[in-house]
């Protein structure tokens, strides 16, 4: 079964032209045999009237012996063209000419033009002629036309096999020159995913029916776009509206704390619905940002920053921190030079990594940031002392509202939409990031490279 819509059509045009070229070939074999063998029939009534000229119009006063006398005359000269055998039904006189060695013509009864086998010469075309009273029977050899016509076929079944494969080269091209359309449009399908859906397939002026497909096609992706987009807007909208009445309840929940006085139970009660209302601030932030990403409305300040001296601001502040929660932290930066990117999200990249780190590192655990730069890319990786994780849960990690229960984390109230960000972050730098089990120890080591 051939799979390819090409490969097909230049086989069925190859097959289409070939079968067309041996039809035509079949009947150009029948007319030519029948033109050959009706020129023998023209020799032998041309022969036949030469005879009759020669007879002269007394014949019929001749004696015999005058008749074969004169037959053989005009006979002898042409033996190798013709074998003649003359008849008169009424006398029983038969003559025959010298080639035809005493063997008579075979006769087919009411047929004037026939052909027949002649022993000892083969093949012949036969024409009956009445002259008088007497029967010219002249037969002349059919073995040249023969000969031709095995010629013809030859030289047909060589042409055959030519217009085999120039019709599979020309088929072959053509195919390709009609499908171009069709590769035109899966090629921007596939282009075409949730990051660029504006791109459209090129739709050419004439109407046919890929242009047509395409057409539906690129419509089909306007409505997709549409939707798209109304989603995108939704999530944009949708958080930004809720920061509104969560800071008016935050400002009015602080107010109550700061007005008091309350019981010790309604002040622990306002505490919990502030921390709680901070989570809700910090989640609201963080899909905003995702749906902003999407939409591509985020524009990164790009700009060469050299990495030891970004990374020796940044490593201050982390370390503060990891030392807070009774951690040690190391740091190490190798390679000089310089790179493009954003270094407040890259910031923000690292700090999330670092407070991941924190939530999974055991009591009096390392945490290590280790940055290389070398051709062009830089390459930095955070690794704890926690659990890892198993195999298939490294890509998960990244996906959004991912929340894996590390065994022992602590203060594990995140909302599973850090390592996303972090994600979409790279990207927009044009780098990845991805998660590995730590070499040699327990750990996870999370690692970024622009
Ligand atoms: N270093 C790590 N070791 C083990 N598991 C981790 C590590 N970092 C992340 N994870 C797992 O991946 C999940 C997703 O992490 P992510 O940073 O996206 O969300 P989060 O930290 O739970 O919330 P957020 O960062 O939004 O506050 C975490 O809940 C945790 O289960
Ligand atoms: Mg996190």
């Amino acid at each position: 079964m051939i799979r390819s819509i090409g490969a097909r059509l230049a086989t069925w045009y190859a097959l289409a032209a070939t079968v067309t070229l041996a039809c035509l070939f079949v009947a150009g074999y029948r007319l030519l045999e029948n033109r050959l063998m009706h020129g023998l029939d023209l020799l032998n009534a041309s022969e036949f009237t030469q005879i009759k000229a020669h007879l002269g119009n007394d014949f019929g006063q001749l004696d015999l012996r005058s008749i074969d006398q004169r037959i053989r005359e005009t006979t002898e000269y042409a033996s190798v063209l013709f074998y003649i055998n003359v008849h008169n039904p009424k006398t029983n006189m038969l003559f025959y000419s010298t080639n035809l060695k005493g063997v008579p013509i075979p006769d087919v009864p009411g047929e004037h033009i026939y052909d027949a086998e002649l022993a000892g010469v083969g093949r012949v075309r036969v024409g009956e002629f009445i002259l008088g009273g007497l029967d010219v029977v002249i037969a002349t050899p059919s073995a040249q036309i023969d000969t031709v016509m095995q010629g013809y076929v030859e030289v047909c079944a060589a042409l055959l096999v030519a217009m085999l494969l120039a019709s599979l080269a020309i088929g072959y091209g053509l195919s390709r020159f009609a499908l171009r359309p069709i590769r035109l449009i899966s090629g921007t399908a596939l282009r075409i995913g949730s990051d660029n859906l504006s791109e459209r397939i090129p739709v050419s002026s004439v109407h046919d029916e890929v242009s047509d497909l395409a057409r539906l096609l690129n419509a089909m992706f306007d409505r997709l776009e549409l939707s798209f987009n109304q989603i995108r807007r939704f999530s944009a909208d949708a958080s930004h509206e809720l920061k509104t009445p969560l800071s008016l309840v935050r400002l009015h929940a602080e107010k109550l704390l700061f007005d008091g006085p309350l019981l010790p139970e309604q002040e622990d009660g306002l505490q919990i619905q502030l921390e709680e209302l901070a989570r809700l601030d910090k989640i609201i932030d963080q899909l905003l940002f995702l749906s902003r990403a999407e939409a591509n409305a985020i524009r990164l300040d790009l700009m060469a920053h050299n990495p030891a001296i970004f990374l020796r601001g940044f490593v201050q502040d982390a370390g503060a921190l990891v030392e807070h929660q009774g951690l040690h932290f190391e740091f190490s930066h190798q390679g000089s030079g310089k790179i493009r990117f954003d270094g407040k999200w890259i910031r923000q990249v690292l700090l999330n990594l670092i407070a991941n780190a924190i939530k999974v590192s055991p009591p009096q655990g390392t945490i290590t940031l280790s940055s290389v730069l070398a051709e062009g890319v830089w390459r930095v990786g955070v690794e704890d002392q926690g659990p890892g994780l198993a195999a298939n849960q490294c890509e998960q990690i990244f996906e959004r509202f991912v929340r894996l229960t590390a065994s022992g984390g602590r203060d594990d109230k995140g909302s599973g939409l850090g390592l996303s960000i972090c994600r979409s972050i790279v990207g927009l730098h044009g780098g990845r990031i991805f998660a590995q089990n730590a070499n040699g120890h327990s750990g996870l080591r999370v690692t970024f490279e622009i």
